[in-house]
C-alpha cells in the first residue's frame, strides 16, 4: 500500500494538480483601462521553484497552505524559526514580461517561478476591490495576505479575483505560483512552434469599483436579417434613412443594488441618450437608432460612450459595422472588401523580442503591416494583449483572433474542451466591443481525427451565441484531389463561415515552381483565406532564387504563391506567415535558424526582407482594386 502511494504523489506532483481545488476566477471585469486603477507593474520578487518546494513536501503531497510560499514569511525577520524563503531578499523581475528574455538562466525555462509585489491599498468605505491580470502563461494560483484567491489556466486571456475583505492597512502580499509546464490536456498541447514565454506577460492592476459597478457591457450594431423582398428592402432603406441603424446592446451590473438600477447609455457625438432599468440579474438591455459613420480601414471612426449610475461613469470609444459573408464573398458595412493582411505572434517588435504587451510594441507591429499596405492581421495562435487589438481598432486595421486550439488536441478529455471554451469566453468577453474584430478562430491545423469535429463544432456554436455579429472559422488544411488540383475538404469547412487554410506550396510542398501548375477548387462556396503561406530566409542572406532560405529564394516564393493564389476564386483574404522572425525552440539550423522560425517579412530585429516589398505592392494593387469601387 505505502509504495503505491509514493508512486502516485511523485505523478501528483509531475501532473501538477493541486491542492483542494482553487477556486476559479471572479467574473471578468471590461473594459480595464477606464477603470479606477492602481498598477502593480514594475519589480516585483521571484523564486525560481523548479521541484515546487513552494507547495509540495518531500512526499509530493501538496503542502499546508501555511508551509507554502503563498503564506510570504520573512526568515530575516526572526532566524530563530527555520523559514527556507524570503521574498524580501529574492532575485527581482519585471512585470509585465516573460521571464526567458529576462533573465538567461531562465531563457528555456519551464516550470513554477514564484512572484511577491508588497503594496498598499488604501480602502474607502463603500468601494471595492479586485486584482486584475492582463495574461499569466500557463496556469497560475494567486493568494493576498496569505488568503488562495484561486486558480487560473490559459497563458493569454485576462482575469481578476475580489480582495475587498483581504485587504489590509499598510503592506499588502501578493503572491503569485506561475507555472509554464506544458501538458498534453492543455490548450495548447505539449507541441507548438513557438516560444512558451513564461511568467505575469501582461499587466497587473488592482481596480477600485463602486459597491454595485458596471461589470460588464456590450454595444453594437443589432444585426438585422436580409430583407426578404423587394418591399422589404425598401421599406429597411427607407428606414434607415430617416432613423439611422439600430444600435443594441446590454449592462451588466454587479453588486447588491445592481437590480432595478437606472442606467444610461449616451454617445454625445450622436446625441443619444438612452435610459434603461436593471433587471433582477442587473442586466439591463438598450436599442436605439443612431446615424452612425460606419468603423472601416479607410474610417475607422470611433465614438466616445459613456455608461452611467448613479455611482459610476464608465467611458469607452466605439466603432459600428457590418461584416457578413455572402457566397464566396466578404462584405464589411454592406461593401466587397479583400483582407491585406499578415498573420503576427505576440513578440516585440525589437531588442530580442521576448512577449509584446505594450501600445508601443503594437503601434510598431501595426505600422509595418501600415507599411505593406495591410488593413487586416491575423494574430496567432492565441488571444494577443488588449493594447495590440486598441491599437489596431485606432489605426484602422481589422483582426482575426484565435484560441490556442493548436495541432493535437487532446479531444476526448471534458477538462480539456471546458479549457478551450473558457479561454474562447474570455477573449470574447474582453474584446467583443472592439469594432475591428472581425473573425473569431477556434483551431489551427488540427488533424481530421475522430472527436475533434465535435470538439470544435462546439466551440463554433460557443462564439455565435456569445456573439452572433462576427465570422466565426479555423485555419484549417489543404489536401491533393490529384496532382495539381488542391483543395480543402475538412469536414469543419461545413460549419465555419469561411474557408480558410494554410498552405506551403512551394515550401513543405515541393520547390516554388510548383505553384505554377497546381489550381483550387472548392465544393463549398464560402470565402477564401489562406491563413498562412511563405517559407524562410533570415535577413541578409542572399543566393540564387532556388536556394532556400535566401531573401531570392522568399521573394520568389512570394511572386509565385501571389500568382497562384490570384488564380483562385472566392479569395477574399490572405495573412502569409508572418509578419516578423519569431522565436521557436523547435528550429535549429545553426547559423540560419538559430531558436528563430525564419519566415517573417521582417526580421527580429526589423530588417524587411525582399518578400516584405512584394507583398507590399500586391497589397497596393488590391487596395486600388477594392478601394476605387
Ligand atoms: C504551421 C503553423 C505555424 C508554424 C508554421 C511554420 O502552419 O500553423 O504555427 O509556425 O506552420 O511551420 O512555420
Amino acid at each position: 500500500m505505502k509504495k503505491i502511494t509514493l508512486f502516485a504523489a511523485s505523478l501528483l506532483l509531475l501532473a501538477g494538480i493541486t491542492r483542494a481545488q482553487e477556486p476559479a476566477p471572479y467574473p471578468q471585469i471590461t473594459n480595464i483601462g477606464a477603470r479606477s486603477l492602481q498598477s502593480l507593474d514594475g519589480t516585483w520578487a521571484s523564486l525560481v521553484d523548479l521541484y515546487e518546494v513552494g507547495a509540495y513536501d518531500y512526499r509530493g503531497k501538496p503542502k499546508p497552505i501555511g508551509n507554502t510560499f503563498f503564506m510570504d514569511r520573512h526568515f530575516f525577520a526572526d532566524e530563530t524559526k527555520l523559514v527556507e524563503y524570503d521574498f524580501d531578499v529574492a532575485p527581482e523581475i519585471k512585470v509585465p514580461g516573460d521571464w526567458n528574455t529576462q533573465r538567461m538562466d531562465l531563457y528555456r525555462y519551464e516550470g513554477t517561478v514564484w512572484y511577491r509585489k508588497a503594496f498598499e491599498q488604501p480602502r474607502t468605505p463603500g468601494k471595492r476591490y479586485f486584482v486584475y491580470f492582463g495574461a499569466a502563461n500557463y496556469a497560475s494560483v494567486a493568494a493576498l495576505n496569505g488568503k488562495i484567491l484561486g486558480k487560473h489556466v490559459g497563458g493569454f486571456t485576462p482575469f481578476n479575483y475580489e480582495i475587498t475583505d483581504l485587504l489590509r492597512e499598510g503592506a499588502n502580499s501578493l503572491v503569485v505560483k506561475v507555472d509554464n509546464r506544458r501538458h498534453l490536456q492543455d490548450v495548447p498541447t505539449v507541441d507548438y512552434d513557438w516560444w512558451n514565454y513564461g511568467g505575469i506577460t501582461r499587466s497587473v492592476y488592482v481596480v477600485e469599483t463602486p459597491e454595485t459597478f458596471i461589470r460588464d457591457y456590450c454595444i453594437r450594431l443589432k444585426k438585422v436579417a436580409a430583407p426578404a423582398n423587394a418591399k422589404a428592402a425598401k421599406k429597411a432603406a427607407a428606414e434607415l434613412k430617416k432613423y439611422g441603424s439600430a444600435i443594441e446592446g446590454w449592462i451588466q451590473l454587479d453588486g447588491p443594488a445592481a437590480a432595478g438600477k437606472t442606467v444610461t447609455v449616451a454617445i454625445p457625438d450622436l446625441k443619444v441618450s438612452k435610459q434603461v432599468t436593471a433587471d433582477e440579474n442587473g442586466l439591463a438591455k438598450f436599442e436605439f437608432r443612431a446615424k452612425v459613420s460606419f468603423w472601416s480601414p479607410e474610417f475607422p471612426k470611433l465614438y466616445g460612450v459613456s455608461i452611467t449610475t448613479d455611482q459610476e461613469e464608465l467611458k469607452d470609444r466605439v466603432g459600428f459595422r457590418t461584416i457578413e459573408a455572402r457566397g464566396n464573398e466578404l462584405y464589411l458595412n454592406g461593401k466587397k472588401i479583400f483582407c491585406r493582411g499578415v498573420s503576427v505572434h505576440e513578440e516585440k517588435p525589437f531588442n530580442a523580442g521576448g512577449r509584446a504587451n505594450s501600445k508601443a510594441d503594437a503601434q510598431a507591429l501595426l505600422g509595418w503591416v501600415k507599411e505593406m499596405n495591410g488593413n487586416f492581421v491575423r494574430l496567432a495562435h492565441y488571444p494577443h494583449n488588449e493594447n495590440m487589438i486598441r491599437a489596431a481598432e485606432e489605426m484602422g486595421i481589422m483582426v482575426w483572433s484565435e484560441v490556442p486550439v493548436y495541432w493535437f488536441i487532446d479531444w476526448t478529455n471534458p477538462e480539456t474542451y471546458a479549457n478551450a471554451e473558457n479561454q474562447l469566453t474570455e477573449n470574447i468577453t474582453r474584446d467583443r466591443n472592439r469594432a475591428n474584430i472581425i473573425i473569431w478562430s477556434v483551431a489551427n491545423e488540427t488533424p481530421i481525427v475522430p472527436h475533434r469535429l465535435e470538439f470544435l463544432s462546439g466551440l463554433v456554436d460557443k462564439a455565435h451565441e456569445l456573439d452572433p455579429t462576427r465570422l466565426v472559422s479555423a485555419a484549417m488544411e489543404k489536401e491533393y484531389i490529384n496532382d495539381n488540383t488542391l483543395t480543402c475538404n475538412d469536414p469543419l469547412a461545413a460549419k465555419v463561415d469561411l474557408m480558410s487554410f494554410n498552405e506551403y506550396v512551394g515550401w513543405y510542398d515541393g520547390n516554388v515552381d510548383k505553384c505554377d501548375r497546381v489550381n483550387w477548387v472548392f465544393d463549398i462556396k464560402k470565402p477564401v483565406f489562406i491563413s498562412e503561406f511563405g517559407g524562410g530566409a533570415p535577413a541578409g542572406r542572399h543566393g540564387d532564387k532556388y536556394q532556400r532560405f535566401t531573401e531570392e529564394n522568399q521573394e520568389y516564393l512570394y511572386q509565385k504563391s501571389i500568382g497562384m493564389l490570384s488564380r483562385l476564386e472566392g479569395l477574399a483574404g490572405t495573412t502569409p506567415w508572418i509578419l516578423k522572425d519569431f522565436r521557436s525552440p523547435k528550429r535549429f539550423l545553426t547559423g540560419v535558424q538559430d531558436d528563430y522560425n525564419r519566415k517573417g517579412l521582417v526580421s527580429e530585429n526589423g530588417e524587411q526582407k525582399k518578400a516584405f516589398f512584394v507583398m507590399q505592392n500586391w497589397y497596393a494593387q488590391l487596395k486600388e482594386q477594392y478601394e476605387s469601387k
